[in-house]
């Protein structure tokens, strides 16, 4: 199977875990974008979504599907969303897509993450993909020093010539060269430095299940 179709399987393997009646969360990236494929089928029984990014806002209305606002609801039954690296703990690397700062939000009021990614995603230590990072943009380069300071090396995300900026309005450092061995501890030091608006890891916030797409199939890891 290819990669897309690993992606297809997954995303069609968490309608399962959404709740007829309820709003669900929406993630977003190429993973997430076959999930909401999928949610199609089952429109009208949800009230609605809430998104995590402009893009996923658009394809979820494309079909039909009302996106809320994250203020207008107190708490999400689940919440499904991609990954760019995940442990064997279900502790995350985020944000490759630039949406970090709202996947995080939404991970954070829903009781169950439900992450679906390609075999390719599964890492015995987080840290090979570089971590994205959002920050406020005068305080890019003191931050990029504070990594190097730890080993990695910052790059600021850019797009068309120009940094790239989020749905925030804020610009994206991607950081290599890191081994990331205790996730939780990495997240809350980082959460610190000024100008930090989120760090792409997501320990706090880590997947309560992954599906895994693999050649054999759907494997469901929980955590
Ligand atoms: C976006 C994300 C995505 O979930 C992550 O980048 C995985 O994307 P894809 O499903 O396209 O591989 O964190 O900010």
């Amino acid at each position: 199977m290819t990669q897309d179709e690993l992606k297809a399987l997954v995303g069609r393997a968490a309608l399962q875990y959404v709740v007829p009646g309820e709003l669900v969360g929406v993630g977003t990236g190429s993973t997430v974008n076959k999930f909401i494929e999928a949610l199609a089928a089952m429109k009208d029984r949800i009230p609605g979504a809430v998104s995590s990014s402009v893009a996923s806002t658009e394809r979820l209305r494309a079909i039909g599907i009302p996106v809320f606002d994250a203020n207008e609801v107190e708490s999400l039954s689940v919440y499904i969303d991609g990954a760019d690296e995940i442990d064997a703990r279900g502790h995350m690397i985020k944000g490759g897509g630039a949406a970090l700062t709202r996947e995080k939000i939404i991970a954070a009021q829903s009781k169950r993450f439900v992450c679906i990614a390609d075999e390719s995603k599964l890492v015995d230590v987080l840290g090979r993909y570089p971590v994205p990072v959002e920050v406020i943009p005068m305080a890019a380069q003191r931050i990029a020093r504070q990594f190097a300071a730890m080993g990695g090396q910052a790059r600021l995300r850019m797009k068309e010539g120009a940094p790239l900026l989020t749905d925030n309005g804020q610009q994206i450092l991607d950081v290599s060269g890191l081994a990331i061995r205790d996730p939780l501890a990495f997240e809350s030091e980082v959460n610190q430095w000024p100008g930090v608006v989120t760090v792409g890891v997501f320990a706090h916030q880590k997947a309560a299940v992954c599906l895994l797409g693999t050649a054999a199939g759907v494997k469901t890891m929980d955590f």
